[in-house]
């Protein structure tokens, strides 16, 4: 079905491979037949370092108006003095997060041949606007022997829950109907309770779909031992963020992870992303890999209700992936020719 308009999309290509990446996947999507109206933001390391700015609230206001964001990565390169830690990640990307209400990051996992996790095929639902990352605490006496330094973390019963029904709702449309609370129920006794009170709560009005339990160094293991084990995982935004980035190492490589920064309730526009950062250590060599920019793109697709052409990327990416990965394959394809690869097959 021919979706109602063309989709405004603003595009931030950001730093280091960035940009690259997202070409392909914005190659892709044209290839797939959907038209897109987009904007491109410059907006990262080096607009800061060029001009102050991280995020002016001007852009922030014209970012609401879009249908989505499609994000490649943003940050200075390692090692780098000119941009301090914290300025891009809160003031551009959790700024982002917060403010437009993105509730949930979703990142789907597929063990590429030949990897640790071959064949698993599993989703993190990773709770994207509180605990840790809230922001709250501060210093006292900074600078000082005595200095103090706090960092707490936020969880409401409010963002617990939302996330919950979104990890269930989407447990329920998927084979295995399965859903594993991943924490630290043993340790932290208050935040770990209120999450497992919750998700408890939530799966009484799911009774198809079966529920489990693991702590999040136990999930370590499992992901890395047993990762068939896993349907759909949710967690909180740190466990999150650090199973992840494990998850997709034990999937094939950061390379080709994928992630949805979702506001399932629509009140403004979701942003998509690969996980992977700006890598400038191998920008403008032609072998990034544009797979999880170009399966972000795919997620957005879906989420503007494209989703014919968004399965179609997704089977693409599956049989490109089959067919170049595993224990034969030596030589990677380029940025490019893995675009091409994958508009060839649509
Ligand atoms: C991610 C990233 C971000 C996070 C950083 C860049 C703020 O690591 O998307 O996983 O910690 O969420
Ligand atoms: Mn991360």
């Amino acid at each position: 079905m021919q979706a109602a308009h063309t989709h405004r999309v603003a595009v931030i290509g950001g730093d280091g491979i960035g940009p690259e990446v997202l070409a392909e996947a914005l190659k892709v999507v044209a290839a797939a037949g959907v038209p897109l109206d987009t904007t491109d933001y410059d907006l990262g390391a080096g607009r800061y370092v060029r001009t102050g700015d991280v995020l002016p609230d001007t852009t922030l206001e014209e970012l609401r108006g879009f249908d989505a964001i499609l994000l490649g990565a943003i940050g200075p390169p390692v090692g780098d003095t000119t941009v301090p830690p914290g300025t891009l990640e809160r003031g551009l990307l959790l700024r982002l997060r917060f403010e437009l209400d993105l509730y949930v990051n979703l990142r789907p996992y597929r063990g590429v041949p030949g990897s640790v996790a071959d064949g698993a095929d599993f989703v993190v639902v990773r709770e994207n606007t509180e605990g840790a990352y809230a922001g709250e605490g501060g210093f006292l006496r900074k600078g000082t022997p005595d200095e103090v330094a706090t960092q707490g973390s936020v969880n409401t019963r409010f963002g617990a829950e939302r996330c919950a029904r979104f990890a269930f709702d989407l447990a329920r449309h998927r084979p295995a109907r399965r859903l594993t609370l991943v924490h630290k129920t043993n340790v932290l006794t208050f935040a770990g309770d209120l999450w497992q009170r919750t998700v408890r709560e939530v799966a009484t009005d799911y009774p198809e779909v079966a529920h489990d339990y693991n702590h999040v160094d136990a999930a370590c293991i499992y992901l890395v031992e047993q990762p068939a084990r896993y349907d759909v995982v949710v967690t909180d935004n740190l466990f999150g963020d650090i199973l992840t980035d494990l998850a997709g190492a034990v999937c094939g490589g950061i390379g080709f992870a994928a992630s949805a920064n979702l506001n399932p309730d629509r009140t403004g526009p979701s942003m998509f992303e690969p996980v992977h950062g700006a890598a400038h250590d191998i920008a403008g060599t032609g072998t990034a890999n544009p797979l999880a920019a170009i399966t972000s793109a795919a997620l957005m697709l879906e989420h503007l209700g494209e989703a014919d052409a968004a399965e179609r990327i997704h089977k693409a990416v599956r049989s490109y992936v089959d067919e170049t990965t595993g224990p034969a394959t030596t030589q990677p394809a380029s940025t490019g020719a893995a675009g091409d690869a994958i508009a060839e097959r649509l």
